[in-house]
């Protein structure tokens, strides 16, 4: 069923793009699947950002992905990891894309803000889930008027609505923490929030308007 779609939605494809897509199938990198990135890319043909943050770059896909594909965004992009830092930096360089991109090394949560821009019109939060009200919580100050929080991965290979399936510990803890911030971003009276069940699950929030 979903294959019929994936004809029919045209994504960003160049040969780097492809090649970063093989090689995280080949070495299993988490990034955004098909769906997610169908949606993404809907919202910046909505909102059309001038600057973009994502928490989480991997090999930098995402990020090159919505370069590609709109040609005035900025994006800024945080990666902890070294090696998925390197590889990120160099699949930028090769897309040509440094211009546009500027990868970070560092952890998101120790991040000094001042190294930032405000006023980013879309943020994409996909780092570590167990962290992720920390990381909203966080980045909100740098979300423009008008802006989303974009959260991804809320079932967590539908684990979230199948808990009492897990064996192991730690997964489940991590699995908890999820629903906790699915209910924590509920809850939450400065934002609107859509969850949607794209993808692995997705949440798009919008500050609520003072009247
Ligand atoms: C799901 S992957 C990101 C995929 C990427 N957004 C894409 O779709 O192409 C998550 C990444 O977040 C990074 N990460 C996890 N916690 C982090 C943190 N606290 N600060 C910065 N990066 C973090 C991991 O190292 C990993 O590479």
């Amino acid at each position: 069923m979903n294959n019929y779609f994936d004809d029919l939605n045209i994504l960003p494809h160049n040969r780097i793009i492809n090649e970063m897509k093989k090689f995280a199938k080949t070495n299993k990198v988490p990034i955004i699947n098909d769906d997610g990135l169908t949606l993404m890319l809907t919202l910046v043909d909505l909102i059309k950002p001038k600057k973009f943050l994502e928490i989480g770059t991997a090999i930098g896909f995402c990020s090159v992905c919505i370069a590609t594909y709109d040609n005035d965004v900025l994006i800024d992009t945080i990666e902890r990891d070294e090696e998925m830092y390197l590889q990120a930096v160099n699949n930028i360089k090769l897309a040509k894309l440094d211009d546009r991109i500027n990868i970070h090394h560092a952890d998101a949560l120790d991040f000094d803000l001042r190294n930032l821009e405000s006023n980013y019109d879309m943020i994409f939060i996909d780092a570590a889930k167990a962290q992720y009200s920390k990381f909203f919580e966080k980045y909100e100050s740098l979300l423009s008027d008008e802006g989303i929080i974009i959260t991804d991965n809320l079932l967590f290979h539908g684990l979230v609505v199948n808990r009492s399936s897990i064996e192991n510990r730690n997964l489940k803890a991590l699995v908890s923490k999820i629903d906790y911030f699915n209910y924590w971003l509920k809850k939450n009276k400065k934002y609107e929030t859509k969850f949607l069940n794209i993808g692995d699950g997705v949440a798009i929030s919008r500050r609520v308007k003072k009247k």
